[in-house]
């Protein structure tokens, strides 16, 4: 039997609603390595794990805990997605999208992505912030592929302006503000879940990237796809192999990206307190 992702959609929005109230945020936030702690700031926040919800698959890595905290935060309404899912724990392109999928059909108009990465060349170091200026996909999937559904979105997406220019200028004048260094570069995804070798690292350098890292363009991809607009934020926390002395491990990665969590929390939140609170208007009625 085909898998009808807005079957599945009204099906997880029906059980969200139950859970939570019929959301109205319009701002969507997903929250990678390191930044799960911002989910204990929202106000009067309401919470449903992915394991309650049909559909959604439950993150399998240590630092990712998977749930919906609906509420407030920065006097904003917003929906975090606290942990996501990654292709490479093996789940389809599908799974790994729907959350993001199920953020758009409730209505958001701006969703906020955040991850870990591995730089790919010395002028981003760790414990850097790099916004997100443009994207490569390197999974060797598109969450897209397979029969489009008009109800969600086109055939043929536009990535020319992937993440949002008035986010990312607005993002700048809040980094100034608070005098923090925000970089932007150009994010690659790859699918992991082994760390590059330093070739690759070269390779990805030589192709334009600046930043490695194994999630968000599949959830970039489909919530342009649903007319969203994006702005995506990575919390550099290694240099990629080959550049620095030693290996890398998960441990050390999620490390640096606690400590950079406060500045991070600061910048996210000057950002969404700068957009405006417009409620969402929900895509799939
Ligand atoms: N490579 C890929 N993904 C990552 C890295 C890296 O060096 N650091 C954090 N996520």
């Amino acid at each position: 039997m085909a898998f009808s992702t807005v079957a599945a959609l009204r099906e997880l929005i029906g059980a969200v609603d139950q859970h939570i109230g019929k959301s109205t945020a319009g701002i969507g936030l997903v929250l990678g390595s390191g930044l799960g702690g911002l989910a204990n700031e929202i106000e009067n926040a309401k919470r449903v794990p992915y394991a309650r919800l049909p559909h959604l698959a439950a993150s399998t890595v240590q630092g990712h805990a998977g749930e919906l905290v609906a509420g407030r935060w920065q006097g904003r309404d917003v929906l975090v997605l606290a942990g996501r899912v990654h292709r490479y724990e093996g789940h389809s392109m599908e799974q790994v999208v729907l959350p993001v999928r199920m953020l758009a059909a409730m209505g958001i108009h701006t969703l906020i992505v955040s991850n870990a990465a591995g730089s790919v060349h010395t002028r981003l170091q760790p414990g850097d912030l790099m916004l997100l200026a443009d994207h490569i996909n390197f999974q060797g999937a598109n969450p897209l592929v397979g029969r489009n559904d008009e109800r969600l979105g086109p055939r043929f997406p536009d990535m020319t302006v992937a993440y949002d220019a008035e986010l990312r200028a607005l993002a700048h004048r809040v980094a100034a503000e608070q005098q923090l260094r925000l970089q932007e570069g150009v994010y690659a995804a790859v699918l992991g879940p082994s760390y590059e070798t330093p070739a690759e690292i070269r390779m990805l350098a030589a192709m334009g990237a600046d930043a490695v890292g194994m999630s968000t363009v599949p959830e970039v991809i489909v919530a342009r796809h649903m007319g969203v607009r994006v702005l995506g934020l990575s919390c550099i926390t290694n240099l990629g192999a080959g550049l620095g002395v030693g290996t890398l491990d998960h441990a050390h990665v999620g490390e640096v990206a606690g400590k950079a969590t406060q500045k991070m929390v600061e910048l996210l939140g000057g950002i969404v307190r700068a957009i405006p609170n417009t409620p969402g208007v929900r895509r799939l009625p």
